[in-house]
């Protein structure tokens, strides 16, 4: 199915339950180039968004319903505005977030009726969970004329994370829903929130996602945990050095002055975070040069780090790098995201993608007898408003 057909069924069905014609929103899931937990300790990263999409079709109400159907799932719920909690179903936690953050800063506006459904697969790493949040404050925004600024969404979107499905994730998934761009990846400072934009137009290089289809059911707890092993590094360092606010701030050499202080996985934590955010800014000169060998080879070295240092990788996505890493047509392989199962992200030649897939789905079905999923992706646009014709799909 084509993106505009998926677009129709998700509005059909909008029409089919509400009787009325909604709004629709495109919400992308991303990418991330290179700079992985580097955004919660105020580094940088390389997120893109990518052309596997969330749609909304939503319209606003009268009363304070909130009456929300989840294609995908065959899934309906509904509340008030005036009593948002926390929802067993899970799904509506992360729209619940949203609206409270809205409520929360004092924003007039009523309820709605929405469908959603797209083709980011859930549980891969590609932040589906994002695209839910930010596309829904972006929606929210429009169709009550807010006048809430871009930014202003990316952090509402975040906190809803936060605060309300209770993931301590950094800016990075929310802020490239907003502010993804088509055909170049976004050099993000964390700290200052400045952004800029890198073209990445090489035409006969594919972007390709595996995914190990292992579900990064750890995910949560081991991220906050991860979280907290960089504040304690952090608050140990502050001690001699209280300039130290983040891992930001701390250099290889003074790391090392403490390391015979620092728990060892504290001290590995910790210089992955800090090498990270020098591979990054390696990358981002070498994509100006447009010298992808040396971009793929620091994506190669991210890996390492986060499977030997962070700990954040497992055997699935440990052998799919693995398989790939030394290939001629391939420049670069790490896994992405948070960690513990979700994609591989590698760079490949365009005219071996094919042979390549089929090689690696092959070896990993022998190794762990499931069919690992290969997405060639493209960089698309952040959430937008989109024309959907009135015709059937
Ligand atoms: C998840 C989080 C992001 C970021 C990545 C790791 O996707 O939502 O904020 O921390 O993990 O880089």
């Amino acid at each position: 199915m084509n993106d505009l057909d998926l677009a129709k069924k998700i509005k059909n069905k909008f029409v089919q339950l509400f009787n009325e014609s909604p709004s629709m929103f495109r919400s992308p899931g991303r990418i991330n180039l290179i700079g992985e937990h580097t955004d919660y300790n105020m580094g940088y990263v390389l997120p893109a968004s990518i052309d596997k999409i969330l749609y909304l079709a939503i319209s606003p109400r009268k009363d304070l319903q909130c009456k929300i159907f989840a294609y995908d799932m065959d899934d309906f719920f509904e509340c008030s505005l005036d009593e948002i909690k926390k929802s067993n179903k899970h799904w509506p936690n992360f729209l619940l977030g949203v609206v409270e953050q809205f409520k929360i800063a004092g924003n007039k506006f009523n309820g709605f009726n929405c469908v959603f459904g797209g083709n980011i697969p859930i549980g891969a790493g590609l932040s589906s969970s994002a695209a839910l949040e930010a596309g829904l404050g972006f929606a929210l925004n429009q169709i009550f004329n807010l006048n809430i600024d871009s930014l202003s969404l990316v952090k509402m979107a975040q906190r809803a994370e936060n605060e309300f499905v209770g993931v301590n994730c950094g800016i990075m998934d929310q802020y490239i829903n907003i502010f993804g761009k088509t055909g170049n990846v976004l050099r993000l400072d964390c700290r200052s929130l400045e952004r800029e934009y890198f073209p990445f137009d090489f035409r006969n290089v594919s972007i390709v996602l595996i995914d190990t289809k292992v579900s990064h059911s750890l995910a949560h707890s081991e991220y906050n945990q991860r979280r907290k092993e960089c504040s304690k590094g952090v608050q140990i360092i502050k001690e001699r050095y209280p300039e130290v606010e983040n891992l930001r701030d701390v250099s290889i050499n003074m790391l090392n002055e403490f390391q015979p202080k620092l728990k060892n996985s504290i001290y590995k934590r910790c210089k992955y975070v800090i090498e990270e955010n020098e591979r990054l800014l390696e990358a981002c000169d070498a994509l100006t040069k447009k010298d992808l060998k040396s971009f793929g080879a620091l994506m190669n070295r991210t890996h390492e780090g986060l499977s030997k240092d962070y700990e954040v990788s497992c055997k699935e996505l440990d052998f799919l790098v693995d398989i790939l890493k030394d290939n001629p047509k391939v420049y670069g392989s790490r896994m992405m995201g948070g960690g513990f199962g979700g994609c591989t992200i590698n760079l490949i030649e365009k005219d071996a993608v094919k042979k390549i897939s089929e090689e690696v789905q092959d070896k990993y079905k022998k190794k762990f007898g499931v069919e690992a999923k290969v997405y060639e992706t493209q960089i698309s646009d952040g959430t937008n408003l989109m024309e959907v014709g009135d015709e059937a799909g």
